[in-house]
């Protein structure tokens, strides 16, 4: 699929439909189809009792050249935003696949202050994950949808934003048979080749020569053994150094602290955090920022094996600090140490890492939004005006509570890796707080909830939502 600026004269469009959205206060832009259409319509719009309120939708039947008519509430022209913008072009882009149209084109207000947001909601509206479907024969798909006088910049990256989160869900929603941590680091080396990345990928040999015992202790239980995926990007004169880490668990069943079938169920998308690195990645590959970018994946299996960690077990992370294994899953914070250790030693100005870390986090905050922690208020700010602009939700959760830090406390090793349940999203942020060496900026993103959907809503189908991608990019392309 594909978003164009249209330029030429309205009457000489030629598709499938055509889109029109309005505002309450705006409805006489109707005219902007002209005065044929017009009579048309305005009839019906009466009838339907069309009053352009968000969320109405009509679908108006028009002859042979055109087939259709889309008319779109936006609701009031002073209430709208980046995210109703989106949501709208989804609702456009999903109905055109729903009514099998290949071509489209969106009318609306002249000022297009939200064709980026816009061009998100049209691209991320049609996506689906049916690569292992058998079909009889192949189906309609929307290929190009038209912006009336859109802008051509503000298309151009929405369209990156909207392919890069695209490329994240279609890795998370891949199962583990298919991807593991060694399929995972091709993916990341063919990436960085594709779009002249550094990339460096480390085996289990070296994985233990560097000191990473926690990310090769949790890897250890499976047959596929783990890798350290670091990708690079370098542009001439960087304004500014930042490290993304994602938790890459390439399947979670829980290891020896084995998971019960209902809970080990859609666990191949514990890799969503390290995906949307690499989604992130893609993107930036494209956009060039000045800011000098380290993707940083430890990725491993969780699995119960002969070889595997055990609850007891003491392991030494890259940084010296020693975990006790109190419940083989928490794994991702284990793995994390090693990487977060590793991000260190980078000395970024600043470190963000997501991961699908804590069915306590969506306890606490719902499954739509992700628990935002952090060392810096200037940080987390801004990550909040990111996440108001591209619609993922993030909530702050505090780090401050000195007797819950208690709770990951180990008298045999310097911490342990679970502080049992309550405040578990608290306790699980206060133990990668230790291997983030003090002084660099440290953002978490706990998307245990957002990453993955039960049901299709707004511009997300069941399955991965590539969260997080659009969120990173946004406060990358605008921290400088
Ligand atoms: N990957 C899970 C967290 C998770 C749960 C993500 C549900 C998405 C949906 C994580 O590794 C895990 O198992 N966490 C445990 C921690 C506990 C053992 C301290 C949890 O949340 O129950
Ligand atoms: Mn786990
Ligand atoms: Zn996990």
């Amino acid at each position: 699929m594909n978003v164009f600026s249209y330029k030429d004269e309205l009457n000489r469009f030629e598709g499938d439909v055509i889109s029109i959205i309005l505002f309450e206060e705006d409805l006489e832009n109707i005219n902007l189809l002209g005065s044929e259409i017009k009579g048309k319509i305005e009839r019906i719009l009466e009838i339907e009792n069309f009053k352009g309120k968000r969320d109405q939708f009509l679908k108006v039947p028009l002859g042979d050249k055109i087939k259709s008519l889309y008319i779109v509430g936006a609701g009031k022209k002073s209430e709208l935003n980046e995210e109703t913008m989106r949501r709208i072009g989804s609702v456009i882009s999903s109905n055109m696949k729903k009514n099998k149209y290949e071509k489209g084109l969106v009318i609306r207000d002249g000022e297009g202050k939200f064709d980026q947001p816009l061009t998100e909601g049209l691209i991320l509206g049609v996506y689906s994950f049916e690569k292992y479907k058998t079909k009889d024969k192949e189906e309609k798909k929307v290929e190009e949808i038209y912006i009336y006088e859109g802008k051509e910049d503000d298309i151009r990256l929405g369209k990156f934003l909207a392919e890069a989160q695209i490329f994240t869900r279609d890795l998370v929603n891949e199962p583990g048979n298919v991807i593991n941590p060694i399929t995972l680091s091709e993916i990341a080396k063919n990436l960085a080749q594709e779009k002249g990345l550094e990339c460096r990928i480390y085996d289990e040999r070296e994985i233990k020569e560097m000191g990473m015992l926690a990310l090769y202790s949790v890897g250890k239980g499976s047959s596929t053994p783990p890798r350290f995926i670091h990708l690079t990007y370098k542009p001439d004169k960087p304004k500014k150094k930042i490290a993304i880490v994602g938790k890459g668990l390439t399947f979670d069943s829980g290891g020896l602290n084995i998971k019960p079938g209902d809970y080990m169920r859609t666990m191949k998308m514990d890799k969503a955090g390290a995906c949307a690195v690499l989604g992130i990645m893609k993107a930036i590959a494209d956009l060039k920022p000045d800011v000098e970018v380290h993707a940083l994946i430890g990725a491993a299996e969780n699995m119960p094996g002969g070889n595997a960690y055990r609850p007891d077990d003491i392991i030494k992370a890259k940084n010296g600090k020693t975990i006790e294994i109190d419940n083989t899953d928490a794994e991702g914070r284990v793995t994390m140490a090693d990487v977060l250790s590793y991000a260190s030693e980078l000395e970024p100005d600043e470190i963000i890492d997501m991961a699908t870390l804590t069915g306590a986090c969506m306890v606490a905050l719902g499954e739509y939004t992700a628990g935002l922690f952090s060392n810096s208020d200037e940080l987390a700010k801004a990550i909040e005006t990111s996440s108001k602009r591209t619609g993922e939700r993030v909530w702050r959760l505090p780090l401050d509570d000195e007797r819950l830090r208690k709770k990951i406390k180990s008298s045999v090793a310097d911490v342990v890796n679970s502080g049992g349940r309550y405040g578990g999203a608290i306790t699980a942020a206060m133990f990668l707080e230790e291997f983030v060496k003090e002084g660099i900026k440290w953002a978490h993103l706990d998307i245990a909830g957002p990453a993955y959907s039960k049901e299709n809503f707004y511009y997300y189908q069941k399955g991965a939502t590539g969260f997080g991608v659009r969120l990173c990019l946004d406060y990358i392309l605008n921290s400088t």
